[in-house]
């Protein structure tokens, strides 16, 4: 059953008017996996998650959620939890009474328990009794989740969960998101967090103007598999530019380094260019202080992938 797809979707189109929301999409998504979709503003994921929930319907292509064909009727699949644009709350109500009045509606009845559970996986205890109409963006994020989480879904799908939540927030949620993947709920959740997506998810879609332009398991985007550009510093600034400068794969890139830091040296290359350049520093007695990617690897891809893109438009 491992191989089990929550999510398959061929070749979805969405357009408003003239716009293009979705161009053609593909995206799989396994049992277990936590699938992060990334995408600069407009690229079409909230209109791609809200496929999933029901909330619209592609205009052509195919969209398989948890192995049945969605229909054309606006309802979620069976199974199917999450929100896109926040989530909706009665804001006259607590937390708790919003979860109670969710769990009728879903016909789950009361299940006091329950409600304490989930509040507690989000940390929103202690305000359990106050009205949402006073929550803060990530205490609504968090209280979405937990009203998710009482429908014990199969799928998990999050429009930028990660808004507004504080540190704390932020590890009750993805805590919560890996014991739901463990137990072998997909996830799937956009967000701008590379290093949320970095820290979670195991494969990710990049969209770019309604194209897929990656999608895949993050190791495919591992330094050893393409260039990044790499803060370098030395005890030796000098020597390091001409090592550098006479190291084959390795590019210095000019005006890259902070302006009020000269002995910083930019480098793009792959991995075994940038282990011959700190082998020949060495050799040349130059100690190494910090070497570090400027961007994650995700975020390198992101703006390699996604930036030409935008020009074109
Ligand atoms: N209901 C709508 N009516 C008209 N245009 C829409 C509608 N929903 C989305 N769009 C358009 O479709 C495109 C994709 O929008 P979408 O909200 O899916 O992007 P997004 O990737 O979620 O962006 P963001 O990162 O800003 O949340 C945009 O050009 C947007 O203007
Ligand atoms: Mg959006």
């Amino acid at each position: 059953m491992d191989s089990f797809s929550v999510i398959r979707a061929r070749a979805i189109a969405k357009s408003f008017g003239d716009v293009i929301a979705l161009d053609r999409v593909d995206l799989e998504v396994a049992r277990g996996q936590i699938h992060g979709l990334v995408g600069p503003n407009g690229a079409g994921k909230t209109t791609l998650l809200g496929l999933l929930l029901g909330l619209a319907v592609a205009d052509s292509g195919e969209l398989d959620v948890l192995g049945a064909p969605v229909g054309r009727s606006l309802t979620a699949p069976e199974g199917v939890a999450g929100f896109v644009d926040g989530p909706g709350l009665y804001p006259s109500l607590t937390a708790r009474q919003n979860l109670a009045a969710l769990a009728a509606l879903h016909g789950h009845g009361k299940r006091a328990a329950a409600i304490d559970d989930v509040l507690a996986e989000v940390g929103l205890t202690d305000v359990a009794d106050d009205r949402a109409r006073g929550f803060s963006l990530g205490m609504r994020q968090r209280l979405g989740l937990a009203a998710a989480l009482l429908t014990k879904p199969r799928l998990l799908v999050l429009d930028e969960p990660s808004n507004g939540l504080d540190p704390a927030g932020k590890k009750h949620v993805h805590g919560v998101l890996t014991r739901l993947a463990a137990e072998g709920t997909g996830v799937v959740l956009s967000s701008h967090r590379m290093d949320d997506l970095e820290a979670l998810c195991s494969e990710v879609t990049i969209l770019a103007t309604g194209r897929v332009v990656f999608s895949g398991p993050l190791s495919q985007l591992a330094p050893e598999s393409r260039e990044l550009d790499y803060r370098l510093r030395t005890s030796d600034p000098g020597t390091t530019r001409t090592t550098a400068a006479g190291t084959r794969g390795i590019r210095i890139i000019e005006g890259a380094a902070p302006r009020h830091d000269a002995d910083v040296l930019v480098v793009r290359a792959l991995v075994p260019a940038l282990d011959e350049l700190v082998s020949g520093l060495v050799r040349s007695g130059v100690a190494l202080r910090e070497l570090a990617p400027v961007v994650s690897p995700l975020e390198a891809a992101f703006l390699a992938l996604t930036e030409p893109q935008e020009a074109d438009r």
